[in-house]
């Protein structure tokens, strides 16, 4: 297994476009707390995505619809933490969440610059194509560069009635093609597609010139995004076929635990090398010597 520890640089919106124009691949992956953030960052993950999948992965929900602007907000700065206490610095994209941007374009902008101010994420995400043309014209103005995201879109689980790979057919192909083209010109600086065949995914990724980032549309696009707790096997139940699990920790962890509780049943932890001493601390007797030795008991945490 390699542990990498990334060299200390700043990757900004131009440095990922830079990196399409050299062929070099973009790797990106969730993260919606503070430690996985320092942990991935250190792997050298190139974008850091504090994704609303944050509401399946980590709140139990079983979309991506009750996650809030708030909730959003709170897990992007704690990654934000996390990432200046890293080797690394890669690019930190907060995703919109549902309901934030679809209601009027005012919303949208005053969603986007809460998720920067207060989250401290470098550029947000947002779900749909030539619809949203306009939020996105209206939030890259504001300062806040945008990431489109197309193809299977969760936050439109009910419309596309399920979780299904999107654009099989030449129109639905045909869409997505003018839905990339259409959010390239309205300013994003990246495109995600998700769940799209991978022959549609390479002529997106040929035609645009900002960065395609992939998950499950195959591996002609710029980059690749995984979700953390799917490539890192925490969850038994979720293997669709476009996740690779590259590791096991799900077991790693029920293992661990599974060891903490046997010892601490067995009384053998904590042992000697985890636990404190002083030869100062020794037990109060409750009745008679209460009040004169309250303070000394008191600071070694001895019953008082
Ligand atoms: O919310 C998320 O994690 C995402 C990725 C799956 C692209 O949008």
């Amino acid at each position: 297994m390699s542990v990498q520890t990334a060299p200390r640089r700043h990757v900004t919106i131009h440095e990922l476009k830079r990196m399409k124009g050299a062929a070099e691949p973009i790797a990106v992956v969730t993260a919606y707390d503070a430690t996985a953030a320092r942990l991935v960052a250190n792997a050298g993950v190139d974008v850091v995505l504090v994704g609303d999948s944050v509401g399946m992965a980590v709140l139990g929900h079983e979309s991506t619809l009750p996650v809030t602007l708030d909730q959003m907000i709170h897990h992007a700065a704690a990654v934000r933490r996390g990432l200046a206490r890293a080797g690394g610095r890669p690019h930190l994209v907060g995703d919109m969440p549902f309901g934030s941007y679809q209601a009027s374009q005012d919303d949208a902008v005053r969603a986007a610059m809460r998720l920067v101010a207060e989250g401290g994420v470098e550029s947000v995400k947002l779900e749909g194509g030539q619809d949203f043309v306009g939020v996105i014209q209206r939030i890259v103005r504001a300062g806040v560069p945008v990431m489109g995201h197309i193809g299977l879109t969760p936050q439109s689980v009910h419309k596309m009635g399920g979780y299904v790979v999107q654009g099989r057919d030449t129109d639905k192909a045909q869409q997505l093609l003018r839905d990339a083209r259409s959010l390239e010109a309205a300013g994003c600086y990246a495109v995600t597609l998700e769940c799209i065949p991978t022959e549609l995914a390479r002529i997106i990724s040929g035609q645009l010139s900002i960065p395609t980032i992939g998950i499950g549309a195959g591996p002609h696009c710029d980059g690749q995004v995984l979700v953390l707790n799917d490539l890192l096997g925490l969850d038994d139940a979720f293997t669709p076929k476009f996740v690779k699990r590259f590791g096991e920790l799900g077991q790693a962890i029920t293992g661990a635990v599974g060891s903490y509780v046997a010892e601490v049943k067995a009384r053998t932890f904590p042992d000697d090398a985890h636990a404190f001493h002083s030869s100062a601390v020794r037990l109060v007797p409750v009745a008679d010597e209460q009040e004169e030795h309250h303070d000394e008991a008191a600071a070694f945490g001895a019953p008082v």
